[in-house]
């Protein structure tokens, strides 16, 4: 088959590295793709926003099989397109990539189908939202409806943080994604990540990870897109990944097929769990980055073949196939970022490290000039492991680490904390 990749970081590499060791994979395009992927892969210029010119360039390359890895595209109707032009694709419609897109959506969805999930409310206006706020009290939960790069959010732990979180909101900082705007109740208990396959009927479990979304250790200062992750997630049990799967995502699906958008793709469910249940903190539409680093590293060439199965509505004799074992990915990221950080250092050390099916390096930012691999992003590399415990992993992917020779880098020293103490 000839498969086509769209995105270019962690999550594409993750993705592009599992489909190249499946057999049936004959010939794989990643657009845009890294320096990273370049290694494994063709990479493509191509703006994957724009359907129209996706299905071109599908077309002109004999493209027998479509994974969407971002959101945007999804949410602009990309997969849609390339549907309506006879690909099999892996990716949500537009309308059922509101579950991502769009806050409020998901809350009609949640309180349709009887899945917990917060208590909420919807504003348009800041004076009634500062009054809902007052009511409730803090701390309180303010959220953007729409599309934000995981900015979108304020947990308020104080009424005068609550209140100016909506005027933030309703400043404009969020464009069109905050001219609407949902306020929750604060959910206390330990958040982790649930990711299921789904074929718009059927729905199959393909493992859990907990991430560290904090850039300093001790998971304090400024959010980012994810600094690290691991799988399993230990407070994601079988039984309560059972529950959210009978209580949650199932009910979840038969909505989005009773309303005419079946969802087809990845469901990532955030989920806070406590005292043995979990409630929905928010679905993303898509593998998380770098969640899906530590996902693919433990399933391996399979990844396709579950994937395909849930494009082409088969998921129902699907299993996963599990090794007893876990996986680490520790990112190293730019000095500076989140904030402003400088693009263009050379990394040097990557060569000469392992790399099997225990070891990988995955590239988030990065581009290759004149031999030379250079950082062009705010997380660049994403350094992943798998071993017998999580302990092992973690000393694997930090002993990688520890060989990368990149100054104007940084990474997190303490991944996984939470389920090693
Ligand atoms: P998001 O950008 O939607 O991933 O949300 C960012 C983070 O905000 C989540 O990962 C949670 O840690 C936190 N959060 C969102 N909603 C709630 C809630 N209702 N209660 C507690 N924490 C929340
Ligand atoms: N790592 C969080 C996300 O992908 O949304």
């Amino acid at each position: 088959m000839n498969i086509l990749i769209l995105g270019g970081g962690g999550r594409e590499h993750a993705l592009a590295w599992a489909v190249m060791q499946n057999p049936k994979c004959d010939k794989l395009i990643v657009a845009p793709g890294n320096a990273g992927i370049a290694q494994i892969a063709e990479c493509a210029a191509l703006d994957i926003m724009d359907g129209t010119a996706v299905v071109e360039f599908a077309e002109g390359e004999s493209i027998d099989f479509v994974i969407v890895g971002p959101e945007a595209p999804l949410a602009a109707g990309v997969a849609d397109d390339l549907r309506a032009s006879g690909f099999s694709v892996f990716g949500p419609s537009k309308a059922a990539a509101a579950l991502e897109a769009s806050k409020r959506f998901t809350k009609e969805i949640c309180d349709a189908a009887g899945a917990p999930t917060a208590a909420w409310a919807r504003f348009t206006e800041a004076a009634p939202a500062k009054e809902y706020v007052r009511a409730q009290g803090a701390p309180i939960v303010i959220k953007a409806d729409g599309l934000a790069a995981g900015k979108g959010v304020i947990v308020a732990m104080t009424l005068d943080e609550a209140l100016a979180a909506v005027d933030e909101m309703f400043s404009g900082t969020f464009g069109e994604a905050g001219a609407e705007v949902v306020i929750e109740e604060f959910m206390e208990g330990e958040e982790a990540s649930f990711f299921v396959l789904c074929d718009g009927t059927d729905a199959l479990a393909i493992g859990t990870a907990q991430d560290h979304k904090r850039v300093g250790e001790g998971d304090t200062g400024p959010n980012t897109g994810g600094m690290g992750a691991y799988s399993p997630a230990p407070v994601l049990t079988d039984r309560i990944a059972e529950r959210a799967m009978a209580e949650i995502i199932r009910p979840t699906l038969a909505e989005m097929a009773r309303r005419g958008t079946p969802f087809q793709g990845v469901l990532y469910a955030g989920l806070m769990i406590r005292d043995g249940r979990p409630r929905l903190v928010e679905y993303n539409v898509r593998f998380g980055d770098p969640e899906c680093q530590v996902l693919m590293l433990r399933l391996g060439g399979q990844a396709f073949d579950l994937i395909q199965a849930a494009a082409e509505g088969r998921l129902a004799g699907e299993r996963v196939t599990w090794a007893d074992d876990h996986a680490m990915t520790v990112v190293m990221a730019a000095n500076g970022y989140p904030g402003a950080y400088e693009k263009g250092t050379e990394i040097r050390g990557l060569d000469g490290l392992p790399e099997d099916s225990f070891h990988v390096v995955f590239h988030a930012g990065t581009s290759e000039t004149d031999g030379r691999i250079v950082a062009s992003g705010g997380r660049v590399l994403n350094v992943t492991a798998r071993g017998k415990t999580l302990a092992e992993a973690r000393e694997r992917a930090y002993a990688m680490v520890d060989r990368i020779d990149w100054p104007e880098g940084f990474c997190r020293r303490d991944i996984g904390w939470r389920a090693l103490s």
